[in-house]
């Protein structure tokens, strides 16, 4: 195991809005600072009804409004191998991870957690912006921007010129 988790599963129900929004913004915010290929991300859906698709439409377009290319991934389900596979499953609210702690191992249960919690952000839901309009998309961009921001400082993964609270840098 390596000493920060490296392995990341973003996970939220059908895999086509939230979590592959959360894995392209967490990627090119962790390329800001060349530290892309430190990580191992990927995203799942704890249904399958997606399975193979593409993103939504809606969150493509909002990726692609920040620069970030989303097309290419297609959906699936979350599988018993991704509680070894990954470090960590972080559920965009708690649904996901009511889900998530259900399909876990005893073993691997410490590996899942919501995401914004274990940002640091907040003990706060991504809502699920399936059922709504274009604003949702762009709510959620944002809220999934400031998370992976603070994910990637958290994971030590940030611009060693912009410390963050003042602490010295430790990237090696
Ligand atoms: P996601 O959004 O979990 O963020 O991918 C949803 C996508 C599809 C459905 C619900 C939420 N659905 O009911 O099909």
């Amino acid at each position: 195991m390596p000493a920060q988790p490296s392995r990341i599963l973003f996970v939220c129900l059908g895999n086509i809005c939230r979590s592959p929004l959360a894995e392209g913004i967490f990627l090119s915010v962790a390329a800001t600072v060349g530290a892309d290929n430190r990580f191992a991300i990927d995203s799942a859906g704890t249904g399958a009804w997606h399975a193979g698709s593409p993103p939504d439409p809606r969150s493509i377009q909002v990726a692609a409004r920040h620069g970030i290319d989303i097309s290419a991934q297609r959906a699936r389900a979350v599988s018993a191998a991704d509680f070894e596979n990954f470090d960590l499953l972080l559920g965009m609210d708690r649904s996901n991870v009511e889900t998530l702690i259900g399909r876990s191992t005893a073993r691997a249960e410490h590996k899942v957690h919501l995401f914004l919690e274990y940002a640091g952000i907040g003990h706060r839901d991504v809502p699920d912006p399936y059922y709504g309009g274009a604003d949702g998309f762009e709510t959620v961009y944002r809220i999934l921007h400031e998370a992976s921001e603070a994910l990637a400082s958290k994971l030590g993964a940030r611009d060693v010129s912009a410390p963050i609270s003042g602490q010295a840098s430790s990237i090696t």
